[in-house]
């Protein structure tokens, strides 16, 4: 839509056709609609410009990728859908260059369309497998469909669709003893959850050894482990995996978000060619009609591509501890109770002692021209997830604007 399209009625559209609560989001954000985007910037109807340290964390390669954009423009003019009859060239090739990033043994992909199709379609794998028992962490985030809604810990998304599923156990993020005594109540049938940084949650960044022990406690119980790497995967912590440095290799890897290249939406399981099995031997046991469509996966091929030629893991280390740098460098002038900053890569958390001094710097960057992330699992925590294609300008355009913006709004 060209700036001209926008139409002066906008948000009484929005309120009609998406709802009041959007329609109130829209005007509490200014009132803008956003129409364009290039690296780092977002654009609105009225010539702002936004630099994107937010978008949920799927903009690591930064907003139209050129080669991204390149590959899907040619598959848009070639052959954006498949029939799901013949052999599809571009899911095969983008399902082996994904496998080529993945721990080895990790060869068997699944595309779907978004995160939380990638967590269903890893406990419906667990559960052919007779996995039943499903074991999660508190505020862990896997999405809101209804399955992985039943493993993501919060009540205020979880209450209104009870019952959800059955069997789920959660426990403290980072603690491998009640991780343990949960695998034992439930040895032979057990499926774990969990993230290698908690992003929803208000970036959480475990005990170095808690995904390695997680995974020892698995094979103990024999239980299976399904590691969500949709925020954290393909660079965004500075190593290709969040399990990389972990050193541990999952049963099952989520990928999502930066998988898109910031073009077009796609997410995957990937796993081992035994626990593929039931989805192997029968394609239509799990199917979703636009699944691996062929222009997602020319997005997901282009991506992957991208953060191995464009060295996006060791700018995104790099990158990330320059602006932990700064970011504690800027909140080290706020009272020390009041705030902490954590972080791995380009995800980085601020936790204030209170939700409302989120919103309010929130609200306060979004006035200057920045745009974050709040925390989905965490009202008290604002996330950081930068593109690691920043320039140096870039970054302390957004350093002055923080320091500025924290200035006003904590430290007053
Ligand atoms: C770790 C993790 N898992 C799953 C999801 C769900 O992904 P989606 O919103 O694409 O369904 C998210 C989204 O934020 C996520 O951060």
């Amino acid at each position: 839509m060209t700036v001209a399209e926008v139409r002066l009625d906008i948000e009484n559209l929005c309120r009609t056709h998406q709802g009041a609560g959007r329609a109130s989001l829209g005007r509490l954000l200014g009132g803008m609609a956003e129409v364009d985007s290039s690296g780092a910037w977002v654009l609105t109807h009225d010539g702002r410009r936004f630099l994107n340290f937010g978008g949920h964390g799927v903009y690591l390669l930064g907003h139209r990728h050129p080669a991204v954009t390149a590959a899907v423009r040619q598959q848009l003019e070639t052959h954006p859908m498949s029939t799901r009859v013949f052999f599809e060239p571009v899911g095969i090739e983008a399902a082996a260059e994904l496998a080529s990033v993945t721990p080895p043994g990790l060869d068997l992909v699944h595309f779907v369309n978004s995160g939380t199709e990638a967590t269903e379609a890893a406990l419906k794998l667990a559960r052919a497998h007779g996995k039943t028992e499903l074991v999660t962490t508190n505020r862990g985030f896997h999405g809101k469909t209804l399955g992985a809604l039943s493993v993501t810990a919060r009540r205020l998304y979880q209450d209104p669709f009870e019952p959800l599923l059955p069997g789920v156990t959660v426990v403290p993020y980072g603690d491998p003893v009640a991780l343990e005594a949960a695998l034992a109540a439930v040895a032979g049938r057990g499926c774990v959850i969990v993230e290698p940084v908690q992003g929803e949650g208000g970036v959480i960044v475990p005990p170095p050894d808690y995904l390695a022990t997680a995974a020892r406690l698995c094979r103990r119980y024999d239980s299976l482990l399904i590691v969500d790497e949709i925020q954290t995967g393909l660079g965004r912590l500075g190593s290709w995996w969040g399990v990389d440095t972990a050193g541990m290799v999952p049963d099952l890897l989520l990928v999502g978000k930066v998988l898109s290249g910031g073009v077009v939406p796609v997410s995957a399981v990937v796993t081992t060619a035994d626990i593929y099995k039931p989805f192997a031997k029968d394609p239509y046991l799990h199917s979703s009609t636009f699944a691996a469509s062929p222009i997602a996966c020319s997005a997901a091929l282009a991506a992957v591509r991208v953060v191995r030629d464009e060295d996006i893991v060791s700018r995104a280390a790099t990158l990330g501890e320059e602006l932990l740098d700064a970011v504690r460098g800027v909140t080290s002038h706020v009272e020390t109770e009041r705030v902490e900053v954590r972080g791995r890569g380009l995800l980085i958390g601020i936790e204030f002692d209170e939700p409302g001094l989120v919103g309010e710097l929130y609200l306060n960057l979004v006035d200057r021209g920045v745009l974050v992330n709040h925390s989905l699992n965490s009202p008290t925590v604002l996330r950081l997830t930068p593109p690691a294609i920043l320039s140096p300008a870039e970054l302390e355009f957004f350093n002055t604007v923080f320091a500025e913006a924290v200035a006003e709004t904590v430290s007053k």
